[in-house]
């Protein structure tokens, strides 16, 4: 029987809780595949009450089977690199036979993060909020031809060669935005390192994928963040530097969309997001501090409190349009327990008039009224339920009515972040 190639994808801002499903989707995967960000992206597993944090290495990495591949189109902080493969060889974890990185990643350099804090603090109250991570500036470096791709680090001389002269460069704005400049001497041992570790793990992905496909291999593919951060589909300036959409796979992995037989959307069951931009459907009320705390809405990346809200539905309709989503899972719809009634935002108006979200700039967002439809909550603790049927009957009548809106069967409800904790449906 023929493998799937399998697409895991947020259909919001990001934090949908794509981890642990990858997580458990990766049991039975040959490779599990991360193919664009970087460590602006974070991941949570839970495994047995315990948590781990992923930002480079793919969510598979905690189950036996599959290979996992940081591609093409993932960037790479070293420093974060190493502490991540550190926890990972602590553990057991043979990296050399699991871990493949691809040579064409580009490297996160010490000035790319610089940057991204410089210009930060130079928007001053129109701050997009970025992770400061410096993910903007090094894809800036990667499409105007000023990158360093980690196969360069193989190459000691000509790393430092570029690495000296795209620093001399970035100085100059650097001294311009009044930092003081970069002195390449304090990175070289942790570049040094990096490259005498990472060389086994570097290979060809083109070729690893090319007979993967062949062999009808089973090919997760983790997508990082949420279509609403798609660098051309979400809410520009307030977005990332990837695409995010189902198309950035070809783009980030070389693994042709056509070959993608599933693709999964993951609809966390409110919404939430960390950084700035328009939130229609944001609360500020108690229900907005109950979900943060119940639901842990605190970045995994940066620590920050998330901004959280009703559901938004007609924005992850668009998303799952956009990348051709055919499969819906609902995450912590636990931490809606609890609640009288629940609100899903099934539409917008602006000065009066109903308008689709696709027609909306970020200016119009920020001033759109949300046409609310109520649901009555339910009390019960549903975190150790295991079918569908045995779910509140209120529960169960919120599904429905997402799956409904939203044209596509709803597969797995997750109802708590361990493992085992999915209810397919
Ligand atoms: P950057 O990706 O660090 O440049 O940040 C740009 C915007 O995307 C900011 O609003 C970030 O908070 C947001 N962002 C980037 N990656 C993620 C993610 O994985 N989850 C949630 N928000 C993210």
């Amino acid at each position: 029987m023929k493998k799937p190639i399998q697409l895991v994808i947020g259909t919001q801002w990001g934090d949908e809780g794509k981890g642990k499903i990858v997580d458990l989707m990766a049991r039975n995967a040959d490779l599990v595949v991360r193919f664009h960000g970087g460590n602006n992206a974070g991941h949570t597993v839970v495994v047995n009450g315990k948590k781990y944090a992923l930002h480079l290495i793919p969510s598979g990495i905690l189950q036996k089977k599959p290979t996992v591949v940081i591609a093409d189109g993932v960037v790479i902080d070293p420093e974060v690199l190493m502490e991540e493969m550190a926890v990972f060889e602590k553990m057991g974890i043979n990296l050399k036979k699991k871990l493949v990185i691809s040579p064409r990643c580009h490297l996160i350099m010490p000035y790319h993060k610089e940057l991204d804090v410089a210009y930060e603090n130079a928007r001053g109250k129109n701050k997009l909020g970025t992770t400061k991570r410096g993910i903007g500036p090094v894809f800036a470096d990667k499409v105007s031809y000023n990158g360093v791709r980690i196969y360069e680090l193989l190459n000691w001389p000509l790393f430092i060669e570029k690495f000296k002269f795209q620093t001399e460069i970035k100085n100059k704005i650097l001294v311009a935005f009044g930092i003081a400049p970069i002195k390449i001497e304090t990175y070289l041992p942790t570049f040094k390192k990096l490259a005498e570790k990472i060389r086994p793990m570097i290979k060809d992905t083109f070729t690893i994928f090319q007979k993967a496909i062949k062999q009808k291999k089973y090919i997760l593919l983790e997508g990082a963040h949420g279509v609403m951060l798609d660098n051309s589909f979400g809410l520009y300036p307030y977005v990332t530097a990837s695409n995010v959409i189902e198309g950035g796979v070809n783009i980030g992995s070389g693994i042709p969309s056509k070959k993608i037989d599933e693709i999964w959307g993951v609809v966390k069951a409110y919404t939430s997001r960390v950084g700035g931009g328009p939130l229609t459907t944001e609360l500020f009320d108690k229900t907005a501090d109950d979900i943060r705390e119940r639901g842990y809405e605190y970045g995994t990346t940066t620590g920050r409190p998330r901004r959280v809200g009703w559901l938004d539905l007609p924005a992850v309709k668009f998303s799952c349009q956009l990348s051709s989503v055919n499969r819906i899972i609902i995450t912590k719809i636990d931490i809606l327990s609890g609640l009288s009634s629940i609100k899903v935002c099934v539409g917008y108006k602006l000065n009066g008039r109903k308008i689709e979200f696709s027609q909306c700039g970020y200016l119009e967002l920020a001033k759109l009224i949300p046409v609310y439809k109520s649901f009555p909550g339910w009390k019960e603790d549903i975190t150790k339920i295991k079918t569908f049927n045995k779910l509140p009957k209120n529960c169960q009548k919120y599904v429905k009515f997402i799956e409904k809106y939203l044209e596509v069967k709803v597969k797995i409800v997750s109802v708590s972040p361990e493992r085992e904790a999915s209810i397919f449906v």
